[in-house]
């Protein structure tokens, strides 16, 4: 009875070892991964779009929400331009935080994000 107890115990530790060893690695992949050097609006920024804000901000979505099509480009634009775009993703102070129901994109697609604005929003 006595050893049963101790190897579930060890069973518990090994689990706890290998699920905080699984989850440092999982972090630092992405970290590792997170391109910013090679963001395009035709890949990158449309892809995050389309993932996480076309659903409201689409041309064929019904609500068109505040009326924004963020899928048009000249429109995804303004809000590039006066750091909206940015500040609603990043959650700044001050600005609306989206996706509007919730939720948040992830560290790496914000520094995309970030990235792309700062180079001025090119449309490539
Ligand atoms: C569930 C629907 C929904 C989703 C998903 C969503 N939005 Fe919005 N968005 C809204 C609504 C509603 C408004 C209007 C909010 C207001 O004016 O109070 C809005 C407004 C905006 C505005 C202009 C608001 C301002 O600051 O004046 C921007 C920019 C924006 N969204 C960006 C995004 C981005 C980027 C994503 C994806 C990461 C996203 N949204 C996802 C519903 C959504």
């Amino acid at each position: 009875m006595k050893n049963y107890t101790l190897v579930l115990l060890a069973l518990a530790f090994m689990t706890i070892v290998q699920f905080t060893i699984t989850s440092c690695q999982y972090k630092n992949e992405e970290e590792f991964f997170c391109d910013t050097s090679n963001v395009t609006y035709s890949v990158t920024i449309t892809k995050i779009l389309q993932d996480n804000c076309y659903r409201c901000h689409g041309k064929a979505s019904n609500s068109k929400s505040g009326g924004i099509i963020l899928e048009d480009y000249n429109v995804l634009k303004t809000f590039a331009a006066d750091g909206r775009f940015y500040g609603n993703a990043a959650h700044l102070p001050n600005y609306i935080p989206m996706p509007f129901d919730g939720g948040m994109l992830t560290d790496c697609q914000i520094r995309q994000i970030k990235n792309w604005v700062d180079k001025g929003y090119p449309q490539n």
